[in-house]
Protein backbone atom coordinates (compact mmCIF):
# COMPACT_ATOMS: atom_id res chain seq x y z
CA UNK A 1 0.00 0.00 0.00
CA UNK A 2 1.45 3.46 -0.78
CA UNK A 3 2.13 5.66 2.47
CA UNK A 4 0.59 8.55 3.83
CA UNK A 5 2.20 12.07 5.10
CA UNK A 6 0.87 13.94 8.19
CA UNK A 7 -1.38 16.34 6.63
CA UNK A 8 -3.57 13.20 5.37
CA UNK A 9 -3.79 11.62 8.35
CA UNK A 10 -5.85 12.24 11.48
CA UNK A 11 -3.95 13.42 14.56
CA UNK A 12 -3.07 10.91 17.23
CA UNK A 13 -5.41 11.93 19.71
CA UNK A 14 -8.63 11.89 16.96
CA UNK A 15 -7.11 8.40 15.96
CA UNK A 16 -7.36 6.72 19.80
CA UNK A 17 -10.78 8.42 20.02
CA UNK A 18 -12.46 7.38 17.21
CA UNK A 19 -10.89 3.45 17.90
CA UNK A 20 -12.02 3.53 21.77
CA UNK A 21 -15.39 4.41 20.65
CA UNK A 22 -15.71 2.25 18.15
CA UNK A 23 -14.93 -0.25 20.58
CA UNK A 24 -16.87 0.76 23.55
CA UNK A 25 -19.76 1.36 20.92
CA UNK A 26 -19.54 -2.78 19.36
CA UNK A 27 -19.25 -3.65 22.85
CA UNK A 28 -22.81 -1.95 24.08
CA UNK A 29 -24.27 -2.55 20.95
CA UNK A 30 -23.80 -6.72 22.35
CA UNK A 31 -24.38 -6.10 25.75
CA UNK A 32 -27.76 -4.17 25.31
CA UNK A 33 -28.98 -7.09 22.73
CA UNK A 34 -27.83 -9.91 24.86
CA UNK A 35 -28.97 -8.32 28.16
CA UNK A 36 -32.23 -9.73 27.26
CA UNK A 37 -31.16 -13.45 26.68
CA UNK A 38 -28.71 -14.00 29.74
CA UNK A 39 -29.58 -15.68 33.10
CA UNK A 40 -31.27 -13.51 35.51
CA UNK A 41 -28.45 -13.07 38.09
CA UNK A 42 -25.97 -12.14 35.13
CA UNK A 43 -28.62 -8.97 33.93
CA UNK A 44 -27.76 -6.57 36.19
CA UNK A 45 -24.26 -6.34 35.82
CA UNK A 46 -24.86 -6.71 32.25
CA UNK A 47 -26.96 -3.01 32.50
CA UNK A 48 -24.62 -1.50 34.85
CA UNK A 49 -21.72 -2.11 32.12
CA UNK A 50 -23.48 -0.73 29.54
CA UNK A 51 -24.80 2.39 31.72
CA UNK A 52 -21.20 2.65 32.33
CA UNK A 53 -19.71 2.02 28.89
CA UNK A 54 -22.40 4.39 27.68
CA UNK A 55 -21.62 7.27 29.80
CA UNK A 56 -17.98 6.96 29.01
CA UNK A 57 -18.85 6.99 25.72
CA UNK A 58 -20.82 10.34 25.69
CA UNK A 59 -17.83 11.74 27.48
CA UNK A 60 -15.32 10.79 24.62
CA UNK A 61 -17.26 11.88 21.89
CA UNK A 62 -17.95 15.62 23.25
CA UNK A 63 -13.90 15.35 24.09
CA UNK A 64 -13.76 13.82 20.31
CA UNK A 65 -16.15 16.79 19.14
CA UNK A 66 -14.19 19.60 21.35
CA UNK A 67 -10.87 18.15 19.53
CA UNK A 68 -12.13 18.34 15.86
CA UNK A 69 -12.86 21.76 16.38
CA UNK A 70 -9.89 22.79 17.55
CA UNK A 71 -7.92 20.48 14.59
CA UNK A 72 -9.18 19.99 11.28
CA UNK A 73 -9.64 17.05 10.02
CA UNK A 74 -7.04 15.90 7.05
CA UNK A 75 -9.31 17.19 3.66
CA UNK A 76 -10.93 14.60 1.19
CA UNK A 77 -8.61 12.64 -1.09
CA UNK A 78 -8.93 14.32 -4.19
CA UNK A 79 -9.92 11.58 -5.98
CA UNK A 80 -12.97 11.52 -4.09
CA UNK A 81 -15.81 12.56 -6.74
CA UNK A 82 -18.63 15.39 -5.70
CA UNK A 83 -21.22 12.96 -4.37
CA UNK A 84 -18.68 10.92 -2.12
CA UNK A 85 -17.42 13.84 -0.78
CA UNK A 86 -21.30 14.74 0.65
CA UNK A 87 -22.12 11.05 1.23
CA UNK A 88 -19.08 11.15 3.25
CA UNK A 89 -19.03 14.12 5.34
CA UNK A 90 -22.90 13.35 5.41
CA UNK A 91 -22.68 10.24 7.00
CA UNK A 92 -20.07 11.35 9.25
CA UNK A 93 -22.33 14.28 10.63
CA UNK A 94 -25.20 11.96 11.56
CA UNK A 95 -22.41 9.28 12.92
CA UNK A 96 -21.94 12.16 15.49
CA UNK A 97 -25.69 12.66 15.93
CA UNK A 98 -26.56 9.41 16.43
CA UNK A 99 -23.54 8.87 18.52
CA UNK A 100 -24.70 11.01 21.06
CA UNK A 101 -28.31 10.23 21.03
CA UNK A 102 -27.71 6.88 21.68
CA UNK A 103 -26.08 7.54 25.03
CA UNK A 104 -28.40 10.42 25.91
CA UNK A 105 -31.74 9.03 25.40
CA UNK A 106 -29.95 5.65 27.38
CA UNK A 107 -29.64 7.71 30.30
CA UNK A 108 -33.31 9.31 29.88
CA UNK A 109 -34.76 6.27 29.71
CA UNK A 110 -32.85 5.29 32.63
CA UNK A 111 -33.70 8.16 34.47
CA UNK A 112 -37.39 7.38 33.78
CA UNK A 113 -36.63 3.96 35.68
CA UNK A 114 -39.39 3.06 38.62
CA UNK A 115 -36.47 1.22 39.87
CA UNK A 116 -34.02 4.28 39.73
CA UNK A 117 -34.06 5.12 43.05
CA UNK A 118 -33.74 1.74 44.89
CA UNK A 119 -30.65 0.86 42.01
CA UNK A 120 -28.17 4.00 42.21
CA UNK A 121 -26.16 4.58 39.11
CA UNK A 122 -22.55 4.17 39.69
CA UNK A 123 -19.88 4.38 36.86
CA UNK A 124 -18.11 0.99 36.81
CA UNK A 125 -19.19 0.50 40.64
CA UNK A 126 -16.58 3.03 41.38
CA UNK A 127 -17.74 6.48 40.49
CA UNK A 128 -21.65 7.57 41.69
CA UNK A 129 -23.26 8.76 38.50
CA UNK A 130 -26.46 11.46 38.25
CA UNK A 131 -30.01 10.12 37.12
CA UNK A 132 -31.26 12.99 35.22
CA UNK A 133 -32.92 14.77 37.92
CA UNK A 134 -35.97 16.38 36.19
CA UNK A 135 -37.13 13.11 34.66
CA UNK A 136 -36.62 11.44 37.77
CA UNK A 137 -39.40 14.02 39.65
CA UNK A 138 -41.74 13.59 36.83
CA UNK A 139 -45.37 11.52 38.62
CA UNK A 140 -45.65 7.96 38.45
CA UNK A 141 -47.73 7.10 35.67
CA UNK A 142 -46.48 9.38 33.15
CA UNK A 143 -43.00 8.49 34.14
CA UNK A 144 -43.58 4.71 33.16
CA UNK A 145 -44.97 6.45 29.40
CA UNK A 146 -41.81 8.17 29.01
CA UNK A 147 -39.78 5.30 30.39
CA UNK A 148 -41.10 3.39 27.37
CA UNK A 149 -40.82 5.95 25.03
CA UNK A 150 -37.30 6.31 26.01
CA UNK A 151 -36.39 3.36 25.31
CA UNK A 152 -38.49 3.21 21.96
CA UNK A 153 -36.24 6.24 20.85
CA UNK A 154 -32.92 4.39 22.41
CA UNK A 155 -33.52 1.36 20.25
CA UNK A 156 -34.08 3.43 16.81
CA UNK A 157 -31.63 5.31 17.37
CA UNK A 158 -29.69 1.79 17.56
CA UNK A 159 -31.05 0.74 14.01
CA UNK A 160 -30.02 4.50 12.79
CA UNK A 161 -26.52 3.64 14.00
CA UNK A 162 -26.51 -0.11 12.58
CA UNK A 163 -26.81 1.54 8.94
CA UNK A 164 -24.71 4.28 9.36
CA UNK A 165 -22.10 2.17 10.58
CA UNK A 166 -22.96 -0.01 7.24
CA UNK A 167 -22.28 2.91 4.97
CA UNK A 168 -19.15 3.99 7.20
CA UNK A 169 -17.09 0.58 6.93
CA UNK A 170 -18.37 -0.15 2.92
CA UNK A 171 -17.34 3.63 1.92
CA UNK A 172 -13.58 3.39 3.89
CA UNK A 173 -13.43 -0.55 2.22
CA UNK A 174 -14.28 0.73 -1.01
CA UNK A 175 -11.79 3.19 -1.43
CA UNK A 176 -9.44 1.52 0.10
CA UNK A 177 -9.48 -1.63 -1.73
CA UNK A 178 -11.34 -0.83 -4.79
CA UNK A 179 -9.82 2.45 -5.68
CA UNK A 180 -6.86 1.78 -4.21
CA UNK A 181 -6.52 4.47 -2.00
CA UNK A 182 -4.90 4.69 1.28
CA UNK A 183 -7.90 5.29 2.73
CA UNK A 184 -7.31 3.50 6.19
CA UNK A 185 -4.02 4.62 6.82
CA UNK A 186 -5.74 7.93 7.29
CA UNK A 187 -7.32 6.40 10.65
CA UNK A 188 -5.09 4.00 11.99
CA UNK A 189 -2.35 4.35 14.27
CA UNK A 190 1.27 3.67 13.46
CA UNK A 191 1.48 6.07 10.03
C1 LIG B 1 -22.72 4.00 23.14
C2 LIG B 1 -23.82 4.15 23.78
C3 LIG B 1 -24.94 3.14 23.76
C4 LIG B 1 -25.25 2.19 22.81
C5 LIG B 1 -24.53 1.89 21.48
C6 LIG B 1 -26.42 1.47 23.30
C7 LIG B 1 -27.06 0.44 22.63
C8 LIG B 1 -28.14 -0.28 23.11
C9 LIG B 1 -28.82 -1.34 22.42
C10 LIG B 1 -28.47 -1.85 21.01
C11 LIG B 1 -29.80 -1.79 23.21
C12 LIG B 1 -30.83 -2.89 22.88
C13 LIG B 1 -31.99 -2.24 22.17
C14 LIG B 1 -33.03 -3.25 21.73
O1 LIG B 1 -33.32 -4.19 22.52
O2 LIG B 1 -33.56 -3.09 20.61
C15 LIG B 1 -29.77 -1.04 24.45
C16 LIG B 1 -30.59 -1.23 25.56
C17 LIG B 1 -30.52 -0.52 26.75
N1 LIG B 1 -29.69 0.56 27.03
FE1 LIG B 1 -28.26 1.30 25.79
N2 LIG B 1 -26.77 2.00 24.53
C18 LIG B 1 -25.90 3.01 24.85
C19 LIG B 1 -25.90 3.80 25.99
C20 LIG B 1 -26.74 3.63 27.09
C21 LIG B 1 -26.71 4.43 28.31
C22 LIG B 1 -25.75 5.60 28.59
C23 LIG B 1 -27.67 3.94 29.14
C24 LIG B 1 -28.08 4.38 30.53
C25 LIG B 1 -27.41 5.23 31.26
C26 LIG B 1 -28.31 2.83 28.45
C27 LIG B 1 -29.35 2.07 28.96
C28 LIG B 1 -29.93 0.99 28.32
C29 LIG B 1 -30.93 0.14 28.94
C30 LIG B 1 -31.48 0.25 30.38
C31 LIG B 1 -31.30 -0.81 27.94
C32 LIG B 1 -32.33 -1.94 28.10
C33 LIG B 1 -31.60 -3.22 28.44
C34 LIG B 1 -32.63 -4.31 28.72
O3 LIG B 1 -33.32 -4.18 29.71
O4 LIG B 1 -32.72 -5.22 27.89
N3 LIG B 1 -27.73 2.68 27.21
N4 LIG B 1 -28.75 -0.11 24.37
Amino acid sequence: MPGINPPDRYTGVAIALHWIVAVLIVANVVLGLVADDIPDSYVRAVIDLHKSFGITVLGLVLLRILWRLAHRPPPLPASYSRLEQVASHGVHGLLYLVILALPISGWMHDSAWKGAASHPMSLYGLVPWPRIGWIESIEPVQKEHLHDIFFAAHAAAAYALYALLALHIIGALKHQFWDREPELQRMLPGG
